[in-house]
């Protein structure tokens, strides 16, 4: 294989090999019970790309099979052989060798399936210790047959999915018209799949991650290759990956909360941000709209269009505001007022760097400053509700 594409399989197996703590599974978990402690009563929960030997997610179900009132648990490995990267000396566990069915050929090849639904050891409760398992006819891959039957035998899909696949993934999802609650990075709300979804209040976040970031546990082969992790924090066995979200269509308060905000002119007098306080906002030269850089900063009295950063989303309750679109380049949502010919772009870039090149001003809102013009962070575009 050329050394390109073992670079590239590396980098992608480092945003796919996260294995979620027990504490996240359970407190998001929560937020859906504490909203509807019926939520989940009577209930097929898929745990689809997940490693149940030792999965947080299924440990979670299992031990709370009874107090959820689930129907049933079904929870899916991928063959160890298909992930993308291999695990040196790999062996697998002393529960599957234990088992009578264990298959040494088909261990590698083969993904798992456990399901839960009876009293397996007559014992009186329905627990962890009834959960029962065979080999998958294929690999587990969420993409195939076999694991498109059992999407659709659920109510609920819940995860940490493959981050590279996640666009398919949450396609896969959407088609089947499932309730879902799936890990996934901030970065994904600006593919054009997913944000008209969120638009449409189809999909909306959570974010209990202190910070922002979630901190994970990892395979010990890319855990001592930290050169996989540069853009990551490893410490102590956990792996610090910033910007991860719940994205999810199942309902929790936090989303219903109404931000506190104060009026334009209270902004421009006691802002706590210097681009705003005795400023004010800007206006875009390419939208109708006003630039609002900081999430606190929306003027609660302002009844026009604003751009906000897209971190707004962890605050968004919809029966506060109404989003309308995103500024990117392709005008999916028909809110340019202006487009940048190529040679405006290159006049910008010549502006602000003093050299040749182009500044790709149709890519998000433009303000002008000191006359020039200024690209801002990517911004998602909304109106107050009346
Ligand atoms: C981010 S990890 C999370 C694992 C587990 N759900 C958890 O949170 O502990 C995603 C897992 O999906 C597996 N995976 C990658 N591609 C897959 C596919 N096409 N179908 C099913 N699983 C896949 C990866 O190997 C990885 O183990």
């Amino acid at each position: 294989m050329a050394k390109n594409t073992l670079l590239s399989d590396a980098k992608k197996a480092k945003n796919d090999e996260f294995y979620t703590q027990f504490a996240d599974v359970e407190k998001e978990m929560n937020a859906y019970l504490e909203y509807n402690e019926n939520v989940f009563c009577g209930k097929t929960i898929l745990l689809p790309c997940d490693d149940p030997e030792w999965s947080n997610f299924t440990l979670y179900f299992a031990q709370n099979f009874e107090k959820l009132r689930l129907k049933k648990l079904i929870s899916t490995s991928y063959a160890v052989e298909s992930k993308k990267y291999l695990i040196k000396d790999w062996l697998p566990t002393l529960f599957e060798q234990q088992a009578p069915w264990y298959d040494v050929d088909k261990s590698k090849i083969k993904g798992k399936i456990f399901t839960l639904d009876h009293d397996t050891n007559k014992n009186g409760r329905i627990d962890i210790h009834d959960l029962e398992w065979r080999y998958l006819e294929g690999d587990g891959d969420f993409r195939s047959e076999e694991i498109k039957r059992l999407r659709d035998e659920a109510d609920f899909i819940i995860t940490n999915p493959p981050f590279s696949l996640f666009r398919e993934f949450m396609a896969w999802i959407m088609e089947a018209g499932k309730r879902f609650a799936v890990i996934g990075n901030m970065n994904a709300i600006t593919y054009k799949e997913i944000f008209p979804l969120i638009k449409e209040n189809k999909i909306w976040l959570d974010n209990p991650f202190v910070r922002g970031a979630g901190y994970f546990t990892s395979p010990l082969e890319l855990n001592k290759n930290l050169s996989y992790f540069n853009s990551h924090d490893y410490r102590e066995g956990f792996i610090r990956v910033p910007g991860v979200r719940w994205f999810t269509n199942i309902e929790h308060g936090k989303r219903h909360q109404f931000m506190p905000l104060m009026s334009e002119a209270d902004n421009i007098k006691f802002s706590r941000h210097k681009e705003v306080k005795g400023v004010g906002y800007k206006k875009y030269d390419n939208y109708d709209a006003i630039e609002v850089p900081f999430t606190d900063a929306i003027p609660s009295d302002y009844k026009g269009v604003m751009g906000v950063p897209i971190s707004f989303l962890d605050k968004y309750c919809p029966e506060q505001f109404e989003i309308l679109g995103m500024c990117e380049n392709e005008d999916l949502y028909k809110m340019k007022t202006k487009k940048y010919s190529s040679d405006q772009c290159k006049q910008a870039y010549f502006e602000k760097f003093g050299k040749k090149g182009t500044y790709d001003l149709n890519a998000s809102g433009v303000v002008l400053v000191d006359g020039k013009y200024e690209k801002v962070y990517q911004r998602i575009l909304l109106r107050a509700k009346a």
